[in-house]
């Protein structure tokens, strides 16, 4: 490999105020390599635009530039069949490529710096990154969504008891519940739709901090990578990750929902709840106990939250008090942010895989909810509505309740004499409400849990999921 400097064994792209060669623990301590060639198409993307725009203000001619654009797509394809040989000492994913278009086209590969720092190289890098993870990511949510929809509208009749406490309370439709987690993973959508606009910006042209002396057009370089504007503060565009720590909070918090959703179906899939079927091919087995079918995804996807949690903390710690503009720290940005995106995109991914084929247990869910008085504010309102105060409503419903614990009987199991001991206000309509159809189809407004409103509500849904646009 050809170098100007002239101490072999320093790093040809700064080695040259160098006396002596980079101790050799110290190169691979510092060296990013390893995980940042996770970047490299996204480098070269940056590289063949940069070269472009350079061409384009005359800094390049049109000679050089193919040389340039034509040499790194044929890089593009040695990593691409894995042909390409890393480098440690060459440091990080740029200086690689760099090195290699050098050995390819000779003097011209060393133009391609011009104008240019590591500094905006990276950052610009992990953005593109980002936005194309952003927008995989952004596919598989709309999947998951979409598979919750549907089964809330096939089970919207579905009754199952709803928790307070994980108490008995209220019946409630299992469509509706569905729906509860579909607008937590709304209100995900748009948090990541938000970041990525925030993602969107173009830091090259800052340079390593302050600009540079070359005639560049940013806005044409912006324009040929797909970013809406070039960021505006050259010494903030090469130091801020916030938007890498924003996607890590909307990770988060897609993990917090995924979490709870995951923390439910290993509760109903449990012999004691018995509340759904999970097809075989989400479980596992138990290597010594032969009955045991195991909810292993929605637990693996309740424990690696943590980890993403992790992430957060730990970016949000990398950038704490880090001094304008550009410092190594950042170098620490790129796992915890390649795991999160790794982990968000599995995650989605098998719960959009497994969210349609979950099986209701329609008559254990009746059942439990019969169980457990989940009525008894039916009878209260009932109660209320033919002039009772509802605080003395509330004592005669919980007299009732305590005379059915006595007996073993749920409310609408007990005779019209057995209610009217309590009120006799209480008549033989009474028994319409006490039922679990006839309580949630009374729960019958916008956000209400009536199988009708479930359907008018996944219909909603539905139709904004349909004028949420691809991303752009
Ligand atoms: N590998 C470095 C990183 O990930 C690239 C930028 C290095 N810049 C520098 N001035 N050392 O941040």
């Amino acid at each position: 490999m050809s170098t100007d400097s002239s101490n072999p064994g320093t790093n040809q792209s700064w080695g040259g105020r160098f006396s002596e060669p980079t101790d050799a623990f110290v190169a691979r301590f510092t060296a990013s390599v390893g995980f940042d060639q996770r970047l490299a198409l996204q480098d070269i993307q940056g590289s063949i635009a940069h070269a472009t725009m350079l061409a384009r203000v005359g800094v390049l001619t049109d000679v050089e530039r193919d040389a340039i654009v034509d040499g790194l797509a044929e890089i593009r394809g040695e990593i691409e069949r894995g042909e390409f040989a890393w480098s440690v000492p060459l440091e990080d994913v740029h200086m690689n490529i760099e090195a290699r278009l050098t050995e390819k086209i000779g003097i011209t590969g060393k133009k391609l710096h011009t104008g240019r720092s590591r500094n905006d190289q990276v950052a610009t890098d992990i953005r593109l990154y980002l936005r194309d993870a952003i927008d995989g990511i952004d596919g598989e949510l709309r999947r998951l969504r979409e598979g919750l929809i549907e089964l809330a509208v096939r089970e919207a009749d579905t009754i199952m008891p709803g928790f307070t406490h994980l108490q008995t309370a209220q019946p409630v439709t299992f469509g509706h519940h569905l729906l509860a987690w579909q607008e937590m993973l709304a209100r995900d959508h748009e948090r990541l739709r938000d970041c990525r606009g925030r993602v969107n910006v173009l830091p090259l042209g800052a340079a390593a901090l302050a600009g540079t002396t070359y005639p560049i057009d940013r806005h044409v370089t912006a324009e040929l990578l797909g970013f809406a504007r070039p960021a505006e503060n050259s010494l903030d565009a090469v130091s801020d990750r916030d938007f890498a720590i924003e996607f890590t909070g909307f990770a988060s918090l897609l993990l917090m929902h995924l979490s709870r959703m995951s923390e439910e179906l290993v509760l109903w899939t449990s012999a004691q709840f018995d509340f759904i079927d999970l097809p075989d091919r989400f479980c596992t087995g138990s290597s010594i106990m032969p009955q045991k079918k195991n909810p292993d995804v929605p637990e693996l996807v309740r424990g690696k939250t943590g980890r993403v949690y992790g992430h957060l903390m730990g970016l949000l710690t990398l950038m704490k008090s880090q001094p304008l503009a550009y410092n190594k720290d950042n170098q620490e940005d790129k796992e915890p942010l390649f795991d999160s995106v790794d982990t968000v995109r599995d995650c989605l991914k098998a719960f959009a895989d497994m969210v349609p084929a979950i099986e209701a247990k329609a008559d254990n869910m009746a059942e439990a909810a019969r169980k457990g008085f989940s009525t008894a504010t039916d009878l209260a309102d009932y109660l209320v509505r033919r002039g009772v105060a509802f605080r003395d409503a509330h004592e005669i419903v919980g007299q009732s309740v305590a005379y059915g614990l006595a007996q073993g009987k749920d409310l609408s199991e007990m005779t019209l004499d057995e209610l009217r001991q309590f009120s006799a206000t209480i008549e033989a309509d009474v028994f319409e409400v006490l039922t679990l159809e006839g309580s949630v189809a009374a729960r019958n407004h916008i956000g209400g849990t009536a199988p009708d409103q479930v359907r008018a509500a996944a219909q909603r849904a539905r139709d904004a999921l349909a004028r949420l646009e691809q991303p752009t």
